[in-house]
């Protein structure tokens, strides 16, 4: 089957669907996105991405070019024309298209949006989750606003590479202060030997994960104790569990940190519960 994509109000087949050369995310990476899950045909905590698209547009001065019901009918619109029942859709907005020159274009210039969909294995990702996956950790050298969700992504890019190369899934970033802060698509997550639920809180040097939030709904739901707070990279390694969150992955267990194996290795328990039920409560 052919894909298709939605570019600029049209929607054209994926491999002929392209952006100018002077589009200002191609050119300045000038730009936003968002993630989102489909599962059983249904797409994931729309209103929290497309908040935080919002959020990230404002704070970039940027103009968002489709919003509110009019965006979630092209997401619904391109997940059926490419017949993603499990899988993801893909949202990008840039700051549009002018002749290349640091500062803003002028006013009149039209936002660039683009959105794309696609399928993934479910069975595929449940095997990792069954097995558990290994993660690496690295400096983290990004700028201030990480809360941000923008397609400035060099650092992660490098990051994810360096997992990859190194045999494992993610790379955790790690601040100054050697405490985590997230990984390079996902936030990170500990469980200490009192079932106590651990993550970096979202006030700075993260994003804030629309997963995440589901995550602390379920955990809540489930009257797990949670504390949203630093945690050093030995105390991950010596932590009862870890895993990490993203609309991608959903709650993906980690069982060992820079080849230091976490608990006994295997996915723990409340990881496993929080991956069985997160959808309980996701919107
Ligand atoms: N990444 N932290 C970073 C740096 C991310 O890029 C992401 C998501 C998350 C988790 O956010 P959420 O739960 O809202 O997906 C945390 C997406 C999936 C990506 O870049 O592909």
């Amino acid at each position: 089957m052919s894909r298709i994509a939605y570019v600029n109000g049209q929607y054209i087949p994926h491999n002929e669907a392209c952006v100018h050369i002077e589009d200002r995310g191609y050119q300045f990476s000038d730009g936003i996105y968002e993630v989102c899950e489909v599962r059983d045909g249904k797409i994931i905590d729309v209103k929290g991405h497309l908040d935080r698209l919002e959020r990230s547009a404002k704070e970039l001065s940027m103009k968002q070019g489709l919003s509110g019901h009019a965006l979630v009918f092209v997401m619904k619109e391109i997940q059926q024309r490419n017949k993603v029942k499990n899988g993801m859709i893909y949202i990008q907005v840039t700051r549009g298209v002018a002749p290349r020159n640091h500062p803003f274009p002028s006013d009149d210039t039209p936002p660039a949006v683009v959105l794309t969909a696609k399928s993934t294995s479910r069975a595929d990702s449940d095997k990792n989750a069954e097995k558990g996956v290994a993660v690496i950790t690295v400096p983290d050298n990004r700028w201030e606003r990480v809360d941000i969700k923008t397609v400035s992504l060099l650092p992660n890019v490098m990051a994810k590479q360096k997992a990859k190369e190194n045999g494992a899934y993610e790379a955790w970033f790690v601040d100054g202060e050697n405490n985590v802060t997230e990984g390079s698509s996902t936030n990170a997550w500990i469980v200490t030997k009192d079932n106590v639920l651990v993550t970096r809180d979202a006030k700075r040097g993260i994003l804030k994960g629309i997963t995440r939030e589901g995550v602390l709904k379920t955990a809540n739901n489930h009257q797990i104790k949670i504390e949203e707070r630093r945690f050093t990279v030995k105390e991950a390694q010596e932590a009862k569990e870890a895993f990490i969150t993203a609309a991608t992955t959903v709650v993906m267990p980690v069982v060992s940190i820079d080849n230091k194996q976490v608990g006994d290795g295997k996915p723990g328990e409340i990881s496993r519960r929080l991956r069985q039920h997160f959808h309980d409560y996701a919107e």
